[in-house]
């Protein structure tokens, strides 16, 4: 063995805070990643807000390097504001350079193809936030094209006017508009992008014996791109006969959750839809303090709490850092650390249930550092 080879951790996971409350929630986490004793090596690395108005970019290479090396990456949360908004906040030796703010997870997400995000929502049960006791559902979102593709005009250039007029009917309906006064986002979907996130709902489904997968779309009017994801879905849905599919549009699915969510059981849905449908997920079983993320490609992992930055509650130690330890605990399940896995949801699952700590969106008065140590203390 080579010197040296038995001081090394089995693991190296990065750590990215990111800025506002992913600060807080991260530190929490820590608190119980370190007592769960798992064998690994934390690498810390700067990514956030204060990098954009600093160097012009929130994610900067040096965290795209890290995030490479590393077996999986922790990420917090990081503030996004529009472009106008953001470009006035640089300092002033970057303004005017045409400097154009995306979001860094957005970002992260299509760098490492990190095309499936996986939304586990459950219910603990005694959370008094929990829309109905019992609910388990889990989100397959679509997680590097569609809406987020980012191929945007917001002056549209005269070619691509001209080669829309030429090649669609209901484009003559805007050929008058000046072409500064509209703006084109593309919605682009694949083939190969579609197969792979419905392949693996389905995967999931199989794997720990769930009934349904419910295909999220809006093909009777987005008829291209989510018709290509409702046929591709119908015909994954082929090579697993044991596995039932339905589908359902996404303004109705809003209205269905609500109404019979004991009908649904695994959603898969592409990028926006899932996007929009995640959050409601989550906040049935309690709101963002709850939803965690997962951001999985082949090789490269990411997890995340389905929240934002939150910037008016930053080093407050406020909010609740539980979206983040069950991301913890979901990093640990995609490592193959299952038992240590288990142990960081059941000693979730046990703080929740007593109700003896609580943070301020579960009505009580307990820091983030509160519940992370509680949650330690129960660790078995
Ligand atoms: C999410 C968030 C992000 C998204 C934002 C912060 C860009 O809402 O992870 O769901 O839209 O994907
Ligand atoms: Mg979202």
């Amino acid at each position: 063995m080579p010197y040296g080879g038995a001081f090394m951790a089995k693991y190296r996971i990065g750590v990215l805070p990111g800025d506002g409350v992913g600060v807080d929630v991260v530190e929490a986490t820590m608190i119980v990643l370190k007592k769960v004793g798992l064998d690994a090596e934390y690498v810390y690395g700067d990514i956030g807000w204060e990098f954009w108005c600093k160097e012009g970019d929130a994610l900067p290479q040096r965290a795209i390097d890290l995030i490479k090396r590393m077996d999986a990456t922790l990420f917090g949360a990081i503030t996004s504001k529009p472009v106008k908004a953001a470009e006035a906040e640089l300092v002033p030796e970057l303004k005017g350079k045409g400097l154009v703010y995306r979001s860094p997870i957005v970002r992260m997400r299509q760098l490492f193809d990190l095309y499936i995000c996986l939304r586990p929502c459950k219910a603990y049960p005694g959370n008094p936030l929990n829309f109905r006791e019992g609910l388990n559902l889990v989100v397959f979102r679509e997680n590097t094209e569609d809406l987020y593709s980012g191929v945007e005009f917001n002056t549209v250039p005269k070619e691509l006017a001209d080669v829309l007029l030429k090649l669609s009917k209901p484009f003559a309906a805007f050929k008058d508009v000046p072409l500064d006064e509209y703006a084109i986002s593309c919605k682009i979907n694949t083939k190969k992008g579609s197969e792979r996130i419905i392949r693996a709902a389905f995967d999931f489904t199989r794997k720990f014996g769930r009934k349904k997968v419910t295909v999220v779309h809006k093909a009777n009017v987005v008829r291209a791109t989510d018709g290509l994801f409702l046929e591709t879905a119908k015909e994954i849905a082929k090579s697993y006969p044991e596995i039932k599919m339905d589908d359902a549009n996404i303004d109705a699915m809003t209205m269905w959750l609500l109404k019979n969510p004991f009908n649904y059981d695994v959603l898969v849905a592409p990028n926006l839809y899932g996007d929009i449908i995640s959050d409601l997920c989550a906040q049935m079983v309690g709101g963002l303090g709850f939803g965690c993320s997962g951001n999985i490609g082949e090789k490269i992992a990411v997890f995340e709490p389905t929240h934002g930055s939150a910037p008016k509650y930053a080093g407050q130690y406020k909010v609740n850092p539980i979206a983040t330890i069950l991301a913890a605990k979901m990093m640990l399940d995609w490592l193959g650390e299952d038992d240590k896995a288990m142990a960081i949801e059941n000693a979730t699952a046990s703080v929740i249930a007593q109700g003896k700590v609580r943070t301020y969106d579960m009505g009580g008065a307990a820091s983030t550092i509160d519940m992370a140590n509680a949650i330690a203390q129960s660790l078995k």
